[in-house]
């Protein structure tokens, strides 16, 4: 079986593959209702989540299947110290797939060795959220189109995880890509170095202001910083509350922008926002179960459709 750890691993075709069968059962998910009747699905998540592992649980569900979750750190038997490696070989004898977050970078693809069931990564760290990254492009193919694109991605692009699996992703398409920040939380410079390995060079730019790109933009995709991230709550409190956009900012946007947000938001986005045709967030969040579901379904078949090499 495969493993989804990082968009890295992802082409193109795997990439419409998923995002057109999401568009089909989200056009009547009736046709999956039953397709994976009796199938359990492992929820582990060592970190919070809203909309991760409750649109993985009605992924699941709505396929016929169910979830079984291990719960919080303080319900089980991590408390007791019991190592990552110990607690997947355990559950992936309850369960038929596997799906993952923990804050540790490079948490699942150790945990995907230990197991033959699928593994999901569903955030490690400051690395990778590649089903985050699904639902996103199936956003953005909605509402802009994903060839001959002009993304601003802004915020948090050291510790965002879903930034890093975006920008590998969008690689695949014929897209600029503008990373906005200030300079303490810019792209890891391993990110940007791989980004223009596999982008001709001229798709990527970096800048710390959004007011020189604005106007050119297609996508806005807004990220929270990462508190938890910081080694230091100094350092938070030199960045927090920059890079926030109102109405007033968005003035000199085209009207065609479409704006994302991974959620959640604490401040980035005023809520005046949020009722006009710029915003995509809560429609993005919501494209979490079709996605999902295709995912699922396509994982846990025993047809090879998607996936390639997973060797990260
Ligand atoms: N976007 C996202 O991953 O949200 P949660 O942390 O709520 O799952």
């Amino acid at each position: 079986h495969d493993h989804l750890i990082t968009s890295k691993q992802l082409s193109r075709g795997d990439i419409e593959t998923v995002l057109d069968y999401a568009a089909e059962i989200d056009a009547d998910p009736s046709t999956v209702a039953d397709r994976h009747a009796g199938t359990l699905l492992g929820l582990l998540f060592f970190e919070p989540s809203t909309r991760t592992k409750m649109s993985f649980e009605t992924a699941m569900k709505r396929l016929g299947g169910d979830i079984v979750d291990m719960g919080s750190i303080e319900s089980s038997s991590v408390k007791k110290g019991e190592t990552l490696a110990d607690t997947v070989r355990v559950i992936e004898g309850y369960t038929d797939a596997l799906v993952l977050r923990h804050p540790k970078q490079g948490a699942a693809t150790m945990a995907s060795e230990f197991v033959d069931v699928p593994l999901v990564n569903a955030g490690d760290g400051a690395g990778h959220h590649p089903t985050q990254t699904m639902l996103d492009l199936y956003t953005i193919r909605e509402n802009a189109g994903l060839d001959d694109l002009t993304i601003g991605i802004m915020g948090d692009l050291k510790y965002g995880r879903t930034v890093h699996s975006l920008a590998y992703a969008l690689t695949n398409f014929d897209t600029r890509q503008h990373f906005i920040s200030p300079e303490s939380l810019q792209l890891p410079r391993e990110v940007v170095y791989d980004l223009h390995q596999r982008q001709d060079g001229t798709g990527i730019q970096e800048h710390d202001s959004l007011e020189e790109v604005l106007p050119s933009l297609d996508v806005l995709y807004v990220t929270r910083i990462q508190r938890e991230r910081f080694p230091d709550e100094n350092e938070y409190q030199k960045v927090a509350g920059e890079y926030q956009i109102d109405a007033d900012t968005l003035e000199a946007a085209s009207d065609e922008l479409t704006v994302m947000h991974p959620l959640p938001r604490v401040d980035e986005i005023a809520p005046e926002i949020d009722e006009t045709d710029y915003a995509a967030y809560f429609q993005q969040a919501h494209n979490g179960v079709p996605v999902r579901m295709a995912l699922l379904d396509l994982l846990l078949s025993d047809d090879k459709r998607i996936g390639g090499d997973n060797d990260e």
